[in-house]
């Protein structure tokens, strides 16, 4: 496995693998690499000759107030679980080489990024498709992998893509969870004991919404009631939004009918946890 920290040495490595016909998979992540980051890996490897797995913070993507300074890192643990899931490359700019200091372009998708976590993180999503347009153009991958987990980001990168005419498939893969239900997460680990018990009633409230609503229930208001009272009785959690949204718009629906989504954002402590599901209803 080799590293890159400059983005000239890397297009350089990467052309030699392009003139063979080689596909080339990117993985993009912010580091401190977890099962749900490997998943991708190791699907990246299943499709591919070449696998990229970058690793960077990006800080166009974090709001003011929020975990920029004290995301967690650990680069060589993460270079040992690319290496062991079989990432040919890793690459690890820093902010010098990824933002001068005079940057002055980004990319916006519209109307997808206004619901959900576009509420809350009004310049979250620029600082996403600015970043993952970067690495496209960087590394020129086949096929990009992004995680389930993030359901908005995969939906936003797709339009993204489609509209912008980028020469990449964007393969989404499913949420991992730890045993309990709990959505594997870098920022997991910002939780302490209590609040760590307290975290799988995201994944339990998915579940029993999925089961009124396998059961007759249509009413959007009505489920995400159940959720709220659910959540509500964990006394550290504080919830950022409850939404059902039609896959295609992300917009609220009513009525539930069609491919849904289910999608979280709860407070646990002072730590933001996102989750979802989807279903596709009669
Ligand atoms: P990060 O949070 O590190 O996540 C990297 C990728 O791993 C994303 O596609 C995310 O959806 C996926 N992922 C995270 N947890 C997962 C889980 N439990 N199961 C499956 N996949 C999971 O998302 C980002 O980084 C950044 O926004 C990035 C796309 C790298 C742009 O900076």
């Amino acid at each position: 496995m080799r590293v890159f920290n400059s983005i000239v040495d890397l297009r350089e490595y990467l052309a030699a693998f392009r003139q063979e016909n080689k596909s080339i998979g990117l993985v993009p992540t912010m580091g401190y690499l977890h099962k749900g980051h490997i998943s991708l890996i190791d699907k990246s490897v299943q499709e591919n000759d070449i696998t990229v797995l970058s690793i960077y913070v990006n800080p166009t993507q974090f709001g003011p107030n929020e975990d920029y300074g004290k995301y967690p890192s650990n680069i060589e643990n993460d270079k040992k679980l690319a290496q062991k899931a079989g990432a040919d490359i890793v690459f690890i700019p820093d902010n010098t080489i990824m933002y001068s200091n005079n940057h002055l372009t980004y990319v916006t998708v519209d109307k997808l990024t206004d619901n959900l976590c576009g509420q809350s993180r009004p310049t979250h999503f620029r600082g996403v498709t600015t970043i993952v347009t970067k690495l496209f153009n960087i590394v020129q991958p086949h096929r990009a992998y992004f995680g389930q987990k993030d359901a908005q980001q995969a939906l936003v990168i797709k339009k993204m893509v489609k509209d912008l005419n980028m020469p990449v498939d964007i393969i989404t893969c499913p949420i991992v969870r730890e045993k309990d239900g709990l959505a594997l997460s870098s920022r997991n680990a910002y939780l302490n004991n209590d609040e760590r018990k307290q975290a799988p009633i995201l994944y339990q409230s998915l579940q029993k919404s999925k089961s009124y609503i396998e059961n007759g229930e249509r009413s959007s208001s009505v489920i995400k009631n159940i959720i709220k009272e659910m959540i509500g009785e964990k006394p550290s959690t504080n919830i950022d939004y409850i939404s059902i949204v039609s896959e295609d718009t992300l917009e609220d629906i009513n009525l539930i009918k069609g491919n849904i989504l289910i999608a979280l954002a709860v407070k646990i402590g002072n730590t933001r946890l996102i989750d979802n599901l989807r279903m596709e209803v009669m």
